[in-house]
């Protein structure tokens, strides 16, 4: 059995893969009026991953993920923290941009969930933090509003989740700054936490726990 971390070319492969379909994708009316499907960027192997609403318009022209205005905060609140966006895997509910960035619609979610169900069932990240309501509502249903729950990790379907305002609407209104920013300090502290018990749960990546025999075949392939 693959453990977390492990073939992560394999991974990675499969990642691609899910882009090229998103970047062809015509599961909902969005394709008609969009100019590129956005997929996400970041590694396969990355232990965070954030999930925000759709893409924007600067976005839908480049291809990438939080590429404008609120891009820029997100990649400043990572600063703050010690992390870089290399460091993560950042993607949307909605692949597709939404005319005028109109809310999604509850059938372009539905379209549109397969592609973020299996991306997060390949990086399987330590961590999935939800920009604002919309990737609340899409990853746990029925959590309350995001002004009750941010900040706090939510537990559920052997995931993390941290809920936090989206870049955006601390744009629109600065009184949510503060409260994002001291979020973003309680995300390094999960982190921090969940690498503690993930490195103390499981040996080191490479390092065989099966039987004598299969101890025996991997240090012979370590040796290659
Ligand atoms: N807002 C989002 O939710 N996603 C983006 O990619 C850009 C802005």
């Amino acid at each position: 059995m693959l453990e977390w971390g492990d073939d992560p070319a394999g991974r990675q492969g499969r990642l691609d893969a899910i882009a090229a379909e998103v970047r062809d994708c015509t599961r909902c009316a969005l394709h008609r009026t969009r100019t590129h499907g956005v997929p996400g960027t970041g590694p396969a192997t990355a232990r965070l991953m954030a999930v925000g609403e759709a893409p924007g318009e600067n976005e839908d022209r480049q291809g990438r993920p939080f590429v404008g205005a609120a891009g820029s905060l997100l990649t400043e609140l990572l600063e703050g923290i010690g992390l870089s966006r290399d460091d993560l895997f950042i993607t949307n509910v909605l692949k597709s941009r939404p005319p005028q960035n109109r809310d999604p619609l509850p059938e372009e979610v539905l379209a549109c969930a397969p592609y973020l169900d299996r991306q997060i069932a390949l990086i399987r990240p330590l961590v999935i933090l939800l920009l604002g309501r919309h990737a609340l509502a899409r990853l746990v249903p029925g959590a309350p509003t995001i002004s009750r729950c941010h900040g706090q990790p939510i537990r559920a379907d052997d995931r993390v989740y941290l809920p936090v305002y989206h870049p955006a609407a601390a744009l629109y209104n600065g009184g949510l700054l503060g409260a994002l920013r001291e979020d973003f300090g309680r995300l390094r502290g999960l982190l921090s936490e969940l690498e503690a018990d993930r490195a103390a749960a499981s040996p080191p990546v490479g390092t065989p726990h099966g039987t004598a025999d299969d101890r025996a075949d991997a240090q012979q392939l370590a040796l290659f």
